[in-house]
């Protein structure tokens, strides 16, 4: 039998900030070992890593991913269920179970499935009221599909700063913005930058961390805005005691196969209004008015989650607790290991929060993250940047914006490193190593 982790290769060591290089000819040489390694368990312990010479061989040939799906509970018994059954449409009665569950997992009055969680944010904004040629708040740091949704309804993004320590939106960028460059008339807040007015803002709750979302609702409520948090990656992540995503008027979920709880693809919209959860639900069933007369009352989506989907969910959803409490134990490994390393910063949850810690997120302080991506990719671990910001993206390039000098800088300098439920305590020891090294060898004062 093949050794599980016998890849093995030398990463590129640079001493006291010169850039590390590649050495590929040491890693073709050092692959013809792996080759013959049949071990197991070959007995390197990485956490030596950090005090192994140059050469320091490692085991991997299978990836430390950013994200594996847990599908160890009654998955498969309630798929089984649907296939048997013939129920995979999005008429099944997991479909209506999930909704209720979930609702009833983060407390909100009411829960729509839908197909993903890009729909459940255009149903949202469509529900809610926003409208065409209307301005939203949105952070230019998150994910293009919460932007891309504001677009879909014909608004506009106006793009403002995260805070350093939420990495969400800022309550203090979004009081900068209306200060310079808003005005009332009548009930509205003007943006005078496009004559438009701000009807909403859009709260993202980045990498399972929460916004501050008490300032963020009082600006609301000063300003009549409607309040639409994008929680797709925050499940299980509260603010105070509550829930992300049941604060605004509307909160979003993604189940997407990356997430914390998936679905496979799918998604999840609440409403503080029950009567706004009826029309979404209207709305992603192309609005039919009965069940077999083939009445619709206004422009429908087919965005209703199915029954294979929801079967999925309603068994993830059992488990959510225990995936957040591995996550959260993993983080706390990352914490203990990286709490006296000059030059790196874990991102670490507010006191008032409980993040899900969705990702592991690390901040270089004096290296490169392209040097700090690549070392662990050598090593095989899978880490990304963080995504581009969206006023760099050309469709939103001409978009009215504060400064955002904060997402600017943490987008250059923090990876997501893998933080997932699946990850073994050796996986755990080995990203910690690899940190470690990097750090040790190009961070130094
Ligand atoms: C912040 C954010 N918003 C929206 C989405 C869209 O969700 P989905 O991929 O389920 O459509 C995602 C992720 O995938 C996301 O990370």
């Amino acid at each position: 039998m093949a050794c599980s982790r016998d890849a093995l290769c030398v990463v590129p060591v640079a001493q006291h900030g010169v850039k590390p290089t590649i050495n590929r000819e040491l890693q073709r040489r050092t692959q013809g070992i792996a080759a013959s390694c049949h071990s197991p368990a070959c007995g390197r312990n990485p956490t030596t890593l950090t005090t192994a010479p140059e050469s320091y061989l490692r085991h991997h040939t299978i990836m430390i991913h950013l994200s594996i799906p847990s599908l160890a509970g009654n998955e498969e018994r309630y798929v089984l269920d649907c296939l048997r059954s013939g129920w995979i449409s999005s008429v099944g009665s997991y479909v209506t179970r999930f909704e209720s569950e979930f609702a009833a997992y983060v407390n909100a009055p009411a829960a729509v499935s839908t197909v993903n969680g890009t729909a459940a944010l255009h149903l949202a904004l469509l529900t809610t009221g926003v409208k065409a040629n209307d301005d939203v708040f949105a952070p230019t740091l998150t994910f293009v599909a919460s932007i891309n949704a504001i677009r879909y309804v014909g608004a506009y993004p106006v793009f403002v700063d995260c805070c350093d320590e939420t990495l969400g939106l800022s309550p203090e960028a979004i009081r900068a913005y209306i200060r310079d460059h808003c005005t009332i008339r009548g009930k509205s807040l003007v943006n005078r930058k496009t004559n438009r007015p701000i009807t909403a803002m859009m709260p993202v709750h980045v990498f399972g961390h929460a916004c501050r979302m008490d300032e963020l609702m009082t600006i609301a409520d000063d300003y009549n805005l409607t309040v639409i948090e994008d929680a797709a990656e925050a499940v299980g992540c509260l603010y105070r005691d509550t829930h992300a995503g049941t604060i605004g008027h509307a909160g979003c979920y993604s189940f997407n196969g990356n997430k914390l709880l998936t679905t496979g693809g799918g998604g999840m919209l609440v409403f503080r209004d029950v009567d706004c959860a009826e029309t979404a639900r209207h709305l992603s069933t192309q609005a039919r008015t009965g069940d077999d007369t083939f009445g619709h009352d206004q422009i429908g989506y087919n965005y209703r989650m199915n029954n294979i989907q929801a079967a999925i969910g309603v068994a993830q959803l059992e488990r959510v607790n225990d995936m957040i409490a591995r996550k959260r134990a993993i983080h706390a490994r990352y914490s203990d290991a990286f709490q006296d390393l000059d030059g790196l910063q874990l991102f670490t949850e507010q006191a008032w929060c409980r993040s899900n810690y969705w990702m592991g997120l690390v901040r270089l302080l004096r290296a490169s993250s392209a040097d700090f991506r690549r070392t662990m990719a050598a090593h095989d671990i899978q880490v990304r940047p963080i995504w581009q910001l969206n006023h760099t993206h050309p469709m939103y390039e001409d978009v009215p914006r504060g400064p955002t000098p904060a997402a600017e800088a943490i987008q250059q300098s923090t990876v997501c490193i893998p933080c997932h439920q699946a990850m073994s305590d050796q996986d755990v020891s080995e990203v910690i190593t690899c940190c470690s090294r990097f750090v040790e060898r190009n961070c130094c004062l």
